[in-house]
Order: C-alpha cells, then structure tokens, then sequence
C-alpha cells in the first residue's frame, strides 16, 4: 500500500475526492480511523479532526494535530454523546449497522457523510467476507435516504486500486433545512 512521507497510507481517493465540500477549519470525526491516514491528512488541511477507534495503539500513534480517543464503538453506549455535532463525518473499511442513527444524529446541518467500504461481491475476491462486514446492493443510498440526507455522489463496484475488493461509497449531506414545497437546486461543486 502507498505510504505517505509520514508512514501513513495514502488517504483514499474518495476521501480526497469529496474533501473540498468541507468549509475551512470544519469539525471532522474519523470513525474507526486506524492509523489516522484521514485525519492525518485532513489535519494536514487546517480541520479540527477527532479519531476514534478501539485501537489503543493505533490512537497512540496518530500525529500531533489530531485529536485521538479510545472507544469501542460496538460495545455499550454510543461514546460520542457528548460531543458537539460534526461538520463532517469520514468512515472508511468499517462497518457496524447499529451505528446508523448514532453517524445520522452526530452529522450538523451542512455536514457531510464521507463513507467508504467494501460491499457485496468481495467475498469472492478476499476479505472481509463475512456478510455482517459487507454493504448490501444500494444500502448506503437507503441509508442516507433514511437519515434524511442528500447524496452528493455514489458509487457501488469494483475497484482495482488500492487492491481488488467490491465498494460502496457515498458523500451526502444534511442539507440546511429548505421549503418544503419548493426543493433547493444542488449547491455543492463537483470539482474541487
Ligand atoms: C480496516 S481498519 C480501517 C481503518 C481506517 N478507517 C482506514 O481506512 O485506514 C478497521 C478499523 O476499525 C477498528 N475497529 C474495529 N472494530 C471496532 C470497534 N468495535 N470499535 C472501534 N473501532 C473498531 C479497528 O481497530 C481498525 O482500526
């Protein structure tokens, strides 16, 4: 895998891709951030980021400029309670369904949903495999659908790089609120 100067992998493309959405000095979660390659990078890029994951040491190792807490986010209550509502919200080569509401309720108005990870499919070309790790046709769509966000962009295939693997990716976000009876024009550049 691409290594950054840091030793961090690269970020994913999807992240970079979708990161220009993000006002400047955003409030950025990265759920089940591993080795902190996303809130590396996006620290690197002037957002406040706070990392989570069960690692300890993975949290121990994330750079200064990112704030690291150790929470299982699959055991008890939901660890980010307290926490003020997020701008944005990165996810990526992680799943765990019962956290849905818990990323919908955390995400503040103009927030986005940044997610990634593997889908249906890849159980035929590695891992993971299990079906409990693995996105159903359309599940990110519903899901956003559900939380009342708007997708921005998805997609749902194969991917060659950074390995083989089936994805499903997705940027919504929580639009601030508009009439109802008269539905606002998209206001997010697709280019960065
Ligand atoms: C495949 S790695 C992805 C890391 C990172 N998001 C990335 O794409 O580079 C999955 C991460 O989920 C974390 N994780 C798995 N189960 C977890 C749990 N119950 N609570 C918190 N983190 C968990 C692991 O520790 C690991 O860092």
């Amino acid at each position: 895998m691409k290594l950054t100067h840091a030793g961090i992998s690269a970020p994913s493309a999807w992240v970079t891709r979708w990161a220009h959405l993000l006002r400047p000095g955003a409030r950025v979660l990265d759920l089940a951030c591993g080795s902190g390659r996303h809130a590396a990078w996006l620290a690197a890029r002037g957002h406040t980021v706070l990392a989570v994951d069960r690692d300890a040491d993975a949290i121990a190792g994330l750079p200064a400029g990112v704030t690291g807490r150790v929470a299982d986010l699959e055991q008890g209550t939901w660890p980010l309670a307290g926490e003020a509502p997020f701008d944005a919200i990165v996810v990526t080569n992680y799943l765990h369904r019962p956290l849905w509401p818990h990323l919908a309720a955390a995400l503040a108005p103009g927030g986005f949903w940044i997610h990634e990870t593997f889908a249906v499919g890849n159980e035929t070309v590695g891992k993971p495999s299990r079906p409990d790790f693995l996105l159903r046709p359309g599940e990110l769509l519903e899901v956003a659908r559900e939380s009342g966000l708007r997708v921005v962009a998805y997609e749902d295939g194969l991917a060659e790089v950074p390995k083989t693997a089936f994805v499903q990716r997705i940027c919504a976000v929580r639009e601030v609120a508009a009439a109802a009876d008269a539905p606002a024009p998209p206001r997010y550049r697709l280019d960065p």
